[in-house]
């Protein structure tokens, strides 16, 4: 979906995604230590992702962000979303910190936070949620520190839970 949204938090910023960026987000996105704890999807080619930029700019239901790095690297580091609007509640995740030398710098808490404040103070949501594999650590640290409250294990056969965030 087209937006405005930006929020700065330390030393990342929070913007709407440009077609710039969606190359970078691809060559992170195949990467298979990157993507791990993500959705499985086959191989993204060029035009693949382009196709995907395009209908996400019609899709109401999804709102994404880049997220730069402002104080050391300076440039685009990953993205996350928000998306799946039900009522007041939506879902948060997808967050992929794609840039190596941005790990451990604390960009995805950061990002985290800036993308909640988004959530409650401008599209005035009640609830976000969001599923992380239960041997997610890093990611698992980053929700429990927000306030991500947990809710309980998705299914029986999977490794995931469902955590929820109120106001
Ligand atoms: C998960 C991810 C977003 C974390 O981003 P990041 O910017 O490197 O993380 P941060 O620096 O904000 O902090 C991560 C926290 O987890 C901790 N952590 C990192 N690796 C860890 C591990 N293996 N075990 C336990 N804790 C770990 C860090 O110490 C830090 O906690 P602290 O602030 O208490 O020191 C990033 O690694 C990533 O993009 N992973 C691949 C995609 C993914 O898994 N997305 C999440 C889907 S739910």
């Amino acid at each position: 979906m087209e937006h405005n949204y930006s929020v700065k938090n330390k030393n990342i910023l929070l913007r709407p995604l440009y077609e710039k960026d969606i190359e970078l987000l691809r060559n992170w996105r195949n990467d298979k230590n990157n993507a791990r704890f993500l959705r499985q999807i086959p191989f993204i080619t060029h035009e693949a992702q382009k196709q995907w930029y395009e209908k996400y700019l019609n899709n109401n239901d999804e709102i994404c962000f880049a997220i730069e790095e402002r104080e050391e690297l300076n440039r685009l580091v990953g993205s996350l979303s928000l998306y799946n609007f039900k009522g007041d509640t939506a879902e948060f995740g997808k967050i992929l910190i794609g840039d190596k030398e941005a790990h451990g710098r604390k960009i995805g808490y950061n990002a985290t936070v800036a993308a909640l404040k988004i959530a409650f103070d401008d599209l005035n949501l009640k609830r976000v949620v969001l599923e992380v594999y239960e041997n997610n650590l890093a990611a698992k640290r980053i929700y429990e520190k927000t306030g991500f409250i947990f809710k309980g294990v998705l299914r029986e056969d999977e490794i995931g839970k469902v955590l929820f965030y109120y106001k």
